[in-house]
């Protein structure tokens, strides 16, 4: 096993199936530069291969699937039924949920049972506005038919101070109503966020205002977290639970557990990190040669995890998938 100075290991795995996404939004593509289409992503086969061989050289526990969008890709039916029988404590899913209720039947078929739905706005004009693509009322058909199979749903919102900051209280109640947690995402500077400070103070809105906002309507007490846990929670007593991602407010980079592979066959340790690590060529070697190499790569990812608190990076969700 892989631990550093601080006890930390890698135990989530995160594997971007592709870096295609049919949105846009503001906060991930920068204005005018519309999508591309994804290039040299390895195959299903291999990513799945990755996958195996990165629970045995790094003790991954549980794995999160994301993209790009990840249900846009046609790797998606092959990757999940490989995955499937691989042993992990929790496979899971994000998605923007555009094409959920079309790929339902596969998502339990394969035995997930856990969804991230990205839903930033109930107001069919500032959706427009974020995702610059889809559609809402496809995004609620599809979070009502995954409800009603059983699924057990977190929605993730991204508040921005100009486009979605008057859609905390009318999110929190559609999710509290249907039982799903609502996470909040502290607004991360990513990619074109990085670079331009000005934008990003702009939009961002932290942890204290969200609460002061939700404070407003409903009480909330603090509820328990797993010690890995990025989001902090919070309970609405007798109602449900959300959540709030805050990543500028109160770091959590001292319990980051993640290890994210892209769709291209780069493993990276931290999101704040430019540092990534080429492990695609491994996936397709024979088990003996491709473990200790991959070990090797582990311990550099490992030691590119922030101290405390997550910097900024060049990486943009599009590609690595939160
Ligand atoms: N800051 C915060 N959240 C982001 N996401 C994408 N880019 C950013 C960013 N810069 C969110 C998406 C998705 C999740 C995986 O990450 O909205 O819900």
């Amino acid at each position: 096993m892989i631990v550093d100075r601080q006890g930390r290991r890698f135990r989530n795995l995160r594997v971007s199936l592709t870096a295609a996404c049919n949105y846009a939004c503001t906060y991930c593509v920068p204005d005018g530069k519309r999508l591309v289409a994804a290039q040299d992503e390895l195959s299903a086969e291999s990513l799945a291969r990755g996958v195996a061989y990165l629970i045995e050289a790094a003790g991954i526990e549980r794995l999160r699937i994301t993209g790009g969008e990840p249900l846009v890709s046609p790797k998606l039916d092959a990757f999940l039924h490989s995955v499937s029988t691989l042993g992990l404590q929790d496979i899971s899913l994000t998605s923007n949920g555009q094409l959920l209720a079309r790929k339902l039947p596969l998502l339990l078929d394969c035995g997930i049972r856990r969804l991230n739905v990205s839903l930033d706005t109930l107001n069919a004009e500032a959706f427009r506005a974020i995702a610059r693509g889809g559609d809402l009322s496809t995004v609620l058909k599809g979070l009502e038919e995954a409800r009603a199979a059983g699924l057990k749903i977190k929605v993730n919102m991204v508040p921005l101070r100009d486009q979605n900051l008057d859609q905390v209280l009318p999110l929190l109640d559609y999710c509290l109503e249907r039982g799903f947690e609502l996470r909040f995402i502290e607004l991360m500077r990513m990619g074109h966020l990085a670079r331009d400070g000005g934008a990003f103070s702009r939009q961002f809105v932290g942890l204290e205002e969200l609460l002061e906002v939700i404070g407003r309507r409903h009480a909330y007490v603090q509820a328990d977290a797993p010690v890995d846990a990025t989001a902090l929670r919070y309970e609405v007593p007798g109602q449900g639970y959300f959540g709030v991602i805050a990543n500028e407010s109160v770091p959590f980079c001292r319990t980051c557990s993640r290890l994210r592979l892209s769709s291209t066959g780069w493993l990276h340790g931290c999101l704040s990190s430019s540092n990534r690590h080429y492990v695609g060529d491994l996936f397709d070697k024979p088990r003996h040669q491709a473990l200790p190499a991959l070990q090797r790569l582990l311990v550099r990812a490992l030691a590119d995890k922030q101290e405390l608190a997550f910097s900024g990076g060049v990486t943009v969700m599009k590609i690595i998938g939160g």
